[in-house]
């Protein structure tokens, strides 16, 4: 009976330590398995009368029940604690204020794309869409612009192969356009990229971007031509903006103009921006050539157009302030959110 309470005070005090979860299964063991410190003392019973042997055993079972439950509580305890620490941990604290979050802006060159699409649907244009990489046939041949013909060299093209070439205009979507069209009407724009051999500089550069405006019915006139444009112009730059008519040269359209739009900076008088002349060059543009729209199939007695081919960066450049025409191309974060800053100013 000595020797169970010692055992027991013994398991007591090693229970009470400050043990962990193996370490109290070691102490289980050492106490409750088959070879336990208490389990062991069974073994003492053969040396008992029966009356002593009853209440012996009583008091090894008490005592071996006693140090199980001592042990499941403390069992529950180490559990508990456990918990405790990984809630405390894991904790999140709502108060904290949140990581900076980075949404996506629209590049540029998207966004002015946007704009130009959204003034010409309204005046009721389809936006179509063409190969970058396309053939001589629609860039130049169906263009008035045969080979050999000196107008080739107004254009510095990068060639694939001898038939095939990364557009240097998108003009070229107007002869995919009238092929499709057989005979009919139409109104379509056309943004997108084209391709030069140049030298990149502030403002020069090898890929740049142009919108192609192509109008075919009858009865087409240049006045349509101009107040078109002027529509645009006052839509893109500002409500008083004008335009005038340079008279010019391209293969494709006869009479051919270059058009620039009054300086919206300084309203004409001349500055900076202009370069003192109070206008700005955007686009070319004329009437559709009587060839072009005969290699097409059209009449060109019956039918006529109107066709332009305005520079996207450079809109976009006079529009936001942009100084740097590779600006666009090179992809600069930082470039991009301070563009739509300005935008949102
Ligand atoms: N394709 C011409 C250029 O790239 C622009 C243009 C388009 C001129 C349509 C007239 C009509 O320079």
């Amino acid at each position: 009976m000595e020797e169970i309470k010692k055992i027991l005070s013994e398991a007591k005090s090693d229970i009470e330590q400050d043990v962990g979860l193996e370490r109290l299964i070691e102490i289980k063991n050492l106490y409750l398995s088959k070879k336990g410190k208490l389990s062991v003392l069974i073994n003492k019973m053969r040396e008992l009368s029966i009356e002593e042997k009853k209440s012996f055993g009583k008091e090894l079972n008490d005592a071996k029940a006693y140090v199980e439950s001592l042990i499941n509580n403390k069992m529950v305890e180490l559990e508990k604690k456990k918990l405790n620490q990984k809630l405390e941990s894991e904790k999140i604290d709502i108060t904290l204020p949140p990581i900076d979050s980075h949404s996506g802006v629209a590049n540029p060159f998207y966004k002015i794309i946007d704009e130009i699409e959204d003034i010409f649907i309204g005046m009721g244009y389809k936006v179509e869409k063409g190969p970058e990489v396309d053939k001589d046939h629609y860039v130049f041949e169906l263009l008035n612009i045969p080979k050999d013909h000196p107008a080739r060299d107004m254009q510095d093209t990068l060639y694939i192969d001898n038939e095939t070439l990364l557009r240097s205009h998108t003009s070229a979507v107007q002869a995919h356009v009238m092929e499709k069209a057989k005979g009919q009407p139409i109104k379509i724009i056309c943004p997108g990229k084209t391709y030069r051999r140049d030298d990149d500089d502030m403002t020069h550069s090898h890929q740049f971007a142009q919108v192609e405006g192509l109008v075919i019915d009858k009865n087409i006139n240049m006045g349509n031509l101009k107040a078109t444009l002027e529509l645009f112009a006052k839509k893109m730059f500002s409500k008083d903006s004008k335009i005038r008519f340079r008279s010019s040269y391209f293969p494709f359209t006869e009479p051919s103009v270059e058009v620039d739009v009054s300086c919206f900076s300084c309203h004409g008088k001349g500055c900076n921006i202009c370069k003192g002349s109070g206008w700005i060059e955007i686009l070319g543009a004329g009437m559709v050539h009587p060839n072009v729209l005969k290699m097409s199939g059209y009449d060109p007695d019956v039918y006529s157009g109107f066709a332009f081919g305005i520079g996207i960066e450079r809109v976009a450049m006079l529009r936001y302030g942009i100084d740097d025409i590779r600006k666009f191309y090179q992809n600069d974060i930082r470039f991009i959110e301070e563009f739509n800053k300005k935008v949102e100013d």
